[in-house]
């Protein structure tokens, strides 16, 4: 039998029959509203508070961001969303910035005005970007895109903080900028951003804060009293900070604002085109064509919620972080840090953490794991984005959270030995350049069919712990460009 790509049905189909295949589709996903996910997803927990950014999303569905002349409604709501989030992040009237459709897009803005701002200082040198190894694979995505060298520094093993001294030594003369996380994803704590303050006022450099995790979550367990660093505009030599909507802002998807300490650094991030010959195209975004729906539910959610709104759902947030930090230890777990922010990690000596995530996933939840890797330090571990939505599980959550690994614990040490696969598969002494002959033998342990989210990830994530990260790069290309994402055939 030939197989031919999935085309166009002749016919229309009706509403019925475009759900009816939608809704078969949904069968095998997690809800996002239903609690048991622990990342991947900010739910308020709140039904009124759905409805009100869904019937804005639904009014500006349509309505670009593309061109500010269009609709006069677009360029208020985006001044009003970055002027509520500068007042949060304690900027001045002289803080600018723009609305983005997500962390990726304001992070890319800041490092792509930090590299213009630098060539106009320094010309043509190749500029460098400083990531404590803690920070967002988004600042290598902009690196990649936009011709900067990454200089890697670390972080402590212990509080997961970055290493402000190891960024002082790196810093050259070349280095265009510098970054901070507030939180970092995987462990949830804040880097020492008056550290870096002190560093970026004193060789001249851009500091970016990435509080795409924090920005709308951080503030409000100042307010409640929270031991919250600083890590704002409140500190000195902070050039730009990025903070998702989409995210503790509790706005659909889509939604990021990207801040400028003053408009002669945000002027780096614009760009304008008027040499063609249709209308002068001017964009503040990465994207050009985007809907207003995501800007105008963030708009109404922020003003639905209000300052009131937001800390009432924060001490939801640190209810179960509290109850979370008292009963994962008493499980024989370790938090790793001292996670300021709703994030948290952490492992265990007893059991495979890995296997747990796997065993809490057959009970319905999302634990995301955290392969992190042998060569680097980087612990194994599993992660938990603590949202309100979360209080009212918490307790059926730690019971199956213990039975599981009460189950793992009596059935024993069963793990494959991947340190042995690996051998057998001569993947350890293989050169990175050389794994094409090796990938076969390596996917074919992996167990995954071609266009389909691959199921049991355990041996994956040992996989991913032990091999070399080049080697996971290079491996992951290859399933995603051969495997996973193939046109649909019939
Ligand atoms: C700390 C941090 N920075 C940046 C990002 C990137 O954001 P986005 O996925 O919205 O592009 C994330 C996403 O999880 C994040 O946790």
């Amino acid at each position: 039998v030939v197989s031919v790509l999935k085309a166009l049905p002749k016919e229309s189909l009706s509403p019925e029959e475009v759900f009816k295949v939608l809704e078969n589709y949904v069968l095998g996903d997690m809800d996002p509203y239903s609690g048991r996910m622990w990342g991947h997803i900010y739910n308020a927990g709140l039904d009124d508070l759905l409805d009100v950014a869904r019937r804005a999303y639904l009014m500006f569905m349509d309505k670009t961001m593309l061109d500010f002349t269009t609709y006069p409604s677009i360029l208020k709501m985006e001044n009003d969303v970055v002027s509520i989030t500068a007042s949060l992040m304690n900027g001045d009237e002289n803080v600018v910035g723009n609305f983005t459709y997500g962390g990726t897009e304001s992070i890319m803005l800041a490092v792509k005005a930090a590299r213009d701002l630098f060539r106009k200082k320094k010309g043509n040198a190749t500029p460098e970007i400083i990531l404590p190894s803690t920070a967002h694979p988004a600042f290598y995505k902009s690196a990649e895109f936009l011709g900067l060298r990454v200089v890697r520094t670390g972080v402590d093993p212990e509080t997961f903080k970055a290493d402000v001294d190891d960024v002082s030594e790196a810093i050259g003369k070349n280095t265009a900028i510098i970054v901070g996380s507030a939180p970092n994803y995987p462990f949830g704590v804040v880097d020492d951003i008056k550290g870096f303050g002190e560093l970026a006022i004193d060789h001249d450099l851009w500091l970016h804060v990435d509080a795409c995790l924090g920005g709308f979550v951080l503030p409000f367990f100042k307010k409640l009293g929270e031991k919250v660093p600083d890590f704002d505009f409140s500190v000195d030599g902070v050039s730009s900070i990025s903070a998702d909507l989409h995210k503790y802002g509790y706005a659909p998807r889509g939604a990021s604002v990207i801040l400028h300490r003053n408009k002669d650094l945000r002027i780096n991030h614009i760009f304008v085109k008027a040499s063609w010959p249709g209308y002068p195209l001017v964009n503040t975004a990465v994207l050009s064509t985007r809907s207003a729906g995501t800007l105008a539910a963030s708009w109404a959610v922020l003003h639905y919620l209000g300052e009131q709104g937001y800390v009432r759902l924060a001490e939801k947030i640190l209810r179960v972080k509290k109850r979370l930090m008292k009963e994962l230890p008493s499980l024989g777990f370790k938090i790793l840090g001292e996670p300021e922010s709703g994030i948290m990690a952490f492992t265990s000596e007893n059991v495979n953490v890995f296997r747990l995530s796997s065993l809490m996933t057959s009970k319905g939840w999302y634990v995301q794991a955290q392969p992190g890797s042998k060569l680097l330090n980087f612990p194994k571990s599993l992660h938990l984005t603590i949202t309100p939505n979360h209080e009212r599980v918490i307790d059926s959550f730690l019971q199956d959270l213990s039975s599981a690994m009460l189950e793992i614990q009596k059935t024993g040490k069963t793990e494959m030995n991947i340190e042995e696969v690996m051998k057998s598969l001569g993947l350890y002494e293989s050169e990175l350049g050389d794994l094409s002959g090796k990938l076969d033998s390596l996917l074919s342990i992996l167990d995954l069919s071609e266009g389909e989210t691959p199921g049991d990830m355990v041996v994956i994530n040992e996989l991913i712990h032990i091999m070399p990260p080049e080697m996971v790069e290079l491996v992951f290309r290859s399933i995603i460009n051969d495997i996973l994402f193939k046109p649909t055939r019939v």
